[in-house]
């Protein structure tokens, strides 16, 4: 049977200086590797599965069999004898609607801080699953990145998602000074609020790739509820360049998402990512002076759940439109940018 993930919750809210009274509310559940220790796998080659970025019995029905059999040290006879336990463990068959729907339960919402956009999002940025924000420069992609990093830890009771933060920063615009008028805006503690996000600066693609993996183990120890990779496809679209490298970059660029996305439910944390728009002049109808679309082309949109276009309002207002959504209606809204992060847009 599976396990329950061990409860940080209460910790990560109380640190930041929130009293949570909806503890009852369930995490995604998922059995520890150690599990196949006890089943009578070597350690050694338990050890061999974490250094390969699989830290669940889980997550080792989520690689194809010979991604598991190219991990170093495991014999085809090896990996066979791992997923036959594991599957014993953690059994990934067919569940009924109604089992469905109990895990649907179990899916948070994290509040974006302001009540119009959290209404457009059906309640907030969803647990497993992966909420992806683009359009053009200043349109507040990564300011929305900010605001989540605090409203993540929120307790539930307050629109939260109890839990800490991976931030994944592939331009440099990660600003933790952001954060404490932020955080103060929310009634938490700032000092704790800091310390309860971690953060990386990505440089090439590969990079952003080792990083993801380095958080599928921090996610294995500890409560988070939230990552962010601002942006998605930044590196992607530098490190490969011309028609002659799309198919690699495509092919790539689809890996990481397919890995996000196991993560996301893997773990029950939200995923949000940014993503740049680029011109697509034959792609417009006839109103629209100069049309852009996502990078990414049909691998991003299938991998996204929910995708945001944004754009610029008068002033600090921005407008957000659900582009492509499962059981979302293409509908708009209008919100602000402030000091204290995303926010109500005053009339
Ligand atoms: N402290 C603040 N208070 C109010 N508005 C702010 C604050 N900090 C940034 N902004 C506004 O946020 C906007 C920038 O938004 P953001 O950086 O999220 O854009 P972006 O969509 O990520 O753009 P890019 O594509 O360049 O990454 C600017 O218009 C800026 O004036
Ligand atoms: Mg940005």
């Amino acid at each position: 049977m599976q396990e329950p993930r061990r409860g940080h919750e209460k910790e990560t809210a109380e640190a930041a200086g929130a009293t949570d009274t909806d503890n009852a509310a369930d995490f995604g559940t998922f059995a520890e590797l150690d599990k196949l220790v006890e089943a009578g796998i070597p350690a050694a080659d338990v050890a061999k599965l974490r250094s390969a970025g699989i830290h669940t019995v889980q997550g080792i029905s989520m690689q194809c069999h010979k991604d598991l059999v190219a991990i170093k040290g495991l014999s085809e006879a090896k990996v066979d004898k791992i997923c036959e336990t594991a599957r014993k463990i953690a059994p990934s068959g067919f569940i009924s609607a109604k089992e469905s729907m109990a895990r649907r339960l179990k899916v948070t919402r994290i509040t974006t801080g302001c009540a119009a956009f959290d209404t457009l999002l059906g309640g907030g940025i969803e647990s497993m699953s992966i909420t992806e924000a683009f359009g053009e420069f200043r349109t507040g992609k990564t300011q929305i990145a900010h605001t989540l990093c605090v409203t993540a830890q929120l307790p539930r009771s307050m629109g939260g998602g109890n839990g800490k933060v991976a931030f994944i920063d592939t331009e440099s615009t990660f600003r933790p000074e952001r954060i404490r008028p932020i955080a103060e805006r929310f009634g938490l503690d700032p000092e704790a609020t800091l310390e309860n996000i971690i953060v990386a600066r990505a440089f090439t693609h590969e990079h952003q790739c080792q990083l993801l993996a380095a958080v599928a183990a921090k996610l294995a120890e500890d409560q988070f509820s939230l990552i962010v990779i601002d942006s998605i496809t930044a590196l992607f679209r530098v490190d490969f360049s011309g028609r002659g490298e799309l198919a690699e970059r495509q092919q790539k660029l689809g890996k990481m998402l397919s890995n996000l996305i196991k993560m996301a439910e893997e773990y029950n944390v939200a995923v949000y990512i940014t993503n740049q728009v680029v011109s697509d002049p034959g792609g417009g109808s006839m109103f629209v002076a100069d049309p852009k679309k996502p990078v990414g082309g049909h691998i991003m949109a299938h991998a996204s759940t929910t995708r945001l276009s944004l754009r610029k309002g008068r002033g600090e207002q921005r407008i957000a439109k659900i582009y492509d959504s499962p059981n979302l209606p293409e509908v708009e809204c209008v919100f602000a940018i402030t000091e204290g992060g995303i926010c109500e847009a005053k009339e």
